[in-house]
């Protein structure tokens, strides 16, 4: 414990029991899944504990007691044009992500400063591993000896649920990569179930076999991937109610939706844009992986000629090279702070691609949105929001200026939606604890109960046939069938005997008339 830990301790005596190190693996290259990282692990660190990140960014400013493992090649990596997943069948689209996650798993842990701390004489009392199809990582748990924590930035999916033993019933909780809702028809239940199936198969025979390689390769010590992946102590979702759908939840799971939103001042030049915007203002931003240089022309084109009808102002996330014949209402920018501009109140609208980050941050600031969803999580989430009636779904492939029009118009025009996220808003908002504090809460819960092992449900030790039953419906099916033949038996036996009754009843009565 380093002097400054001691003075920390001193600070946050009341909430804090000891000052703990901390390893951070979020593997993910998105800047959006960065967002959440950066900010769980800096109030961590802010909280006293000696915090490690293994990421692809790093904080824009240094944070005391935070270290940075920079895993920036990956970035470049994985640089491509993520239009053309919008076509993908749900299929496709699992095998896919398995196989990225392969790709950052491998990555990752082959990285020559990743392999230094491994091989390194540091210890660690807690892991933290962001869940993204790289269930080897969690081999940094056991290779220290500390607690594991997981983090999932998607919520609760069939990636992160069965690892803490948490029930997903397929009737109401829809697989990542369709269009579902936690209510679904026949078909789409069909479908789900299905399609769960085969995730599980593909999960069971084709990704852990290759996961288990990784952890043997990159690992001094042989790691057995059964004994790590069932062993976290915790699962922390980025969801909630308003953003997501209600779940069952075991208790070792904990929903801190919303945890990264704080608001601060806008630079002056979009303040300003903002405050002058007198018809309201919208913002335009399809996330961090989506390219605006990867639009096709005519949707572009599209795009700039429904903005030039408009009387609102526009803030528009472009990341391509400048664009010819900007309308002037039109602002354009590489980065924009998109939470705060949601929080200013003459922003009327949020056309935006989905993703769970910019739907967390719409709904806490009550803005109805424009969903158009490309790939990953996006149409599902789309589909919540256009369940809860904050959204108008538009979708990508046929995007012209007479449907974006419309959706902008239906948004803009009938009040309902932003009634709607009025009250969604009032809801993500009314918590007994703001969800960062609840986040460093179970943390260190879990250090402080080393491992919290009285939370770890029970179906976790059981096999799938145990859990599901099976065993115990295999007996109670066998025990009908004997029922039946048992009784089927005895009628037959009463009946014979009733029968012969009559047979020696008639005779005898023939032979009494004989008699007669
Ligand atoms: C690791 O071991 C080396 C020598 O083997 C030592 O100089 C160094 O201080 C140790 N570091 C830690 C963090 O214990
Ligand atoms: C499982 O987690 C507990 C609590 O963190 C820990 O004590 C135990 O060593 C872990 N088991 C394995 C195999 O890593
Ligand atoms: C789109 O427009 C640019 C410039 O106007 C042109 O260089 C490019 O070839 C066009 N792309 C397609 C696919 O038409």
């Amino acid at each position: 414990m380093n002097a400054l830990c001691y003075v920390s301790l001193l600070l946050w005596a009341i909430s804090l029991t000891q000052c703990s190190r901390i390893l951070g693996v979020f593997p993910s290259s998105g800047y959006s899944q960065f967002i959440l990282c950066e900010k769980l692990m800096a109030e961590l660190a802010r909280r006293g504990h000696e915090v490690t990140v293994i990421s692809a960014y790093k904080p824009k400013e240094d944070i005391t007691n935070y270290k940075t493992i920079l895993t920036d090649g990956l970035v470049k990596e994985t640089e491509e044009n993520m239009f053309l997943l919008e076509d993908i069948t749900a299929l496709n689209s699992i095998v896919f992500f398995y196989k990225f996650g392969l790709f950052l798993t491998e990555y990752i842990l082959s990285h020559q400063e990743v392999q230094g701390v491994i091989h390194s004489n540091e210890t660690f009392d807690l892991v933290i591993v962001e869940q993204f199809g790289n269930e080897a990582h969690m081999g940094f748990s056991r290779h220290f000896g500390a607690h594991l924590i997981l983090f999932s930035s998607i919520g609760l999916t069939e990636w992160n649920s069965h690892l803490v033993g948490n029930t997903r019933l397929l009737s109401n909780e829809p697989i990542l990569f369709t269009p579902y809702t936690n209510r679904m028809s026949f078909f789409q239940r069909l479908h789900n179930t299905i399609i769960n199936i085969l995730d599980t198969l593909y999960k069971h025979l084709f990704v852990f076999p290759q996961q288990q390689e990784l952890l043997t390769k990159y690992f001094p010590n042989k790691i057995h991937l059964d004994e790590i992946i069932y062993n976290a102590s915790l699962l922390l979702l980025n969801s909630h109610p308003s953003t997501n759908h209600p779940s069952f939840l075991t208790s070792s799971i904990v929903e801190i939706g919303g945890f990264h939103i704080t608001s601060k001042s806008l630079p002056g030049d979009i303040q300003k844009s903002l405050d002058e915007a007198k018809d309201g203002a919208i913002l335009f931003s399809m996330g961090s992986n989506l390219k605006m240089s990867h639009l096709p022309n005519h949707t572009l084109n599209a795009i700039l000629n429904v903005f030039s009808k408009l009387k609102h102002r526009v803030l528009w996330k472009f990341d391509g090279s400048s664009i010819q014949s900007k309308p002037n209402n039109v602002l354009i920018s590489k980065w924009l702070p998109q939470s705060d501009i949601l929080a200013h109140p003459n922003t009327v609208a949020f056309v935006t691609h989905g993703g769970l980050l910019s739907t967390t941050e719409a709904v806490f600031y009550g803005v109805p949105m424009v969903g158009i969803p490309i790939f990953g999580d996006q149409k599902m989430n789309v589909a919540r929001s256009v369940q809860k009636g904050i959204a108008v779904y538009l979708p990508f492939k046929g995007l012209s200026e007479v449907t974006l029009y419309g959706a902008i118009s239906e948004i803009l025009n009938n009040p309902k939606y932003k009634q709607n996220s009025k009250r969604y808003s009032d809801i993500l908002r009314d918590r007994p604890v703001k969800p960062l504090d609840l986040a460093t809460y179970w943390i260190e819960y879990v250090i402080k109960h080393g491992g919290a092992s009285h939370l770890r449900n029970a179906s976790l030790d059981l096999n799938w046939f145990q859990l599901y039953l099976l065993d115990v419906v295999g007996v109670l099916a066998l025990l009908v069938v004997v029922l039946y033949f048992f009784i089927k038996l005895l009628c037959v036996k009463i009946y014979v005997i009733l029968k012969n009754n009559t047979k020696n009843k008639s005779s005898k009565d023939r032979a009494t008339k004989k008699r007669n």
